[in-house]
């Protein structure tokens, strides 16, 4: 029984990833891709990106552990009947928390004005809406959404949460489904987008959407980018109904040069830097969920096919 490890597009080596690997699991058989040995003998599939295709030709595969958050890339057409484990690992949370308090209060303090004060070395305090009155919309409350929302909430910002089935937790305002999108949208200072990718999120803020925030709302994307209809972002940005945006991921990526988007003095746009995957948390989420498929439980969180997340 074996692992093969596809770790293709991260930062760190193969080699530094197939380490951390061996030592997490010292009895397991690890294949550096694309170097899969006997193709019966893998049971697991450890990677970034990997073709569906290729998938197909290992029949006692098990299980694919997605190497990120995002799992887009095995939802789709040609993929075989096997579960895919989405990575859920609390470290890489708590790096998307800290990118979203960043920029949260970055713009609810209005550095943009005080550093362009700075420039022309003029003390000039601006007024600022104080924390307790600037309601952040989460869009999408799974792991990462959440770990945002108790990151701003102890910072005493009040927080409404909008996912598909709605939030329990006591300490949001929880709002659920299409219908309550425009409520949750209008009751906030700021929204930040953590949409996973699929045909139900796909474009999901278009014109209309960004018409229903609050005028001079900000807009942090770190979720993906295809969730986002970039050129109605940047007519809301010029109308002023988006008062300031952050991207960190876009639709293409890299963000073609030619975009406007750049060079918008209200857009802020970061390559995808707000979660990396971390070789060590990540390594010890994944093999803790290949321990418990061997010993017969489940691994979470699984992805559910019907629902492409
Ligand atoms: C990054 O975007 C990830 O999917 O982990």
């Amino acid at each position: 029984m074996a692992v093969l490890l596809n770790p293709g597009t991260s930062r760190k080596s193969p080699e530094t990833w197939l380490t951390a690997f061996q030592a997490e699991l010292p009895d397991m058989e690890f294949r550096l891709w694309p170097d899969a040995g006997d193709p019966e003998s893998i049971e697991f599939v450890v990677a970034m990106h990997h073709s569906p295709q290729d998938l197909h030709r290992y029949p006692n595969l098990r299980a694919v552990l997605a190497m990120g958050a995002g799992i887009e890339q095995y939802t789709g057409p040609g993929m075989p009947d096997v579960p895919v484990v989405r990575l859920a690992d609390p470290v890489m949370h708590d790096e998307m928390a800290g990118y979203v308090v960043h920029w949260v209060v970055h713009f609810q303090k209005r550095m943009d004005l005080h550093l362009e004060s700075q420039r022309t070395a003029a003390w000039h305090p601006v007024q600022y809406t104080p924390a307790d009155r600037y309601r952040i919309a989460i869009l999408g409350f799974g792991e990462i959404g959440r770990r945002i929302g108790r990151a701003l909430t102890d910072l005493g910002f009040p927080v409404s949460a909008w996912s598909r089935s709605g939030s329990s937790q006591e300490w949001v305002t929880a709002y659920a489904g299409e219908q309550q999108l425009q409520s949750c949208l209008s009751s906030a200072a700021a929204v930040v987008n953590v949409l996973p990718s699929t045909a139900a999120t796909h474009r999901i803020m278009n014109a209309a959407r960004f018409n229903q925030c609050r005028r001079g709302a900000l807009f942090i994307n770190l979720g993906r980018g295809s969730t986002v209809d970039e050129s109605a972002l940047l007519d809301a940005l010029n109308t002023g109904r988006i008062g300031a945006a952050v991207l960190d991921v876009t639709d293409p990526e890299p963000m073609e040069p030619s975009n406007p988007l750049w060079t918008h003095p209200r857009a802020r746009i970061t390559p995808h830097v707000a979660g990396y995957t971390l070789v060590a948390p990540a390594t010890r989420v994944i093999a803790a969920n290949i321990r418990r498929i061997l010993a017969g439980d489940m691994p979470f969180p699984l992805v559910e096919p019907a629902r492409s997340y």
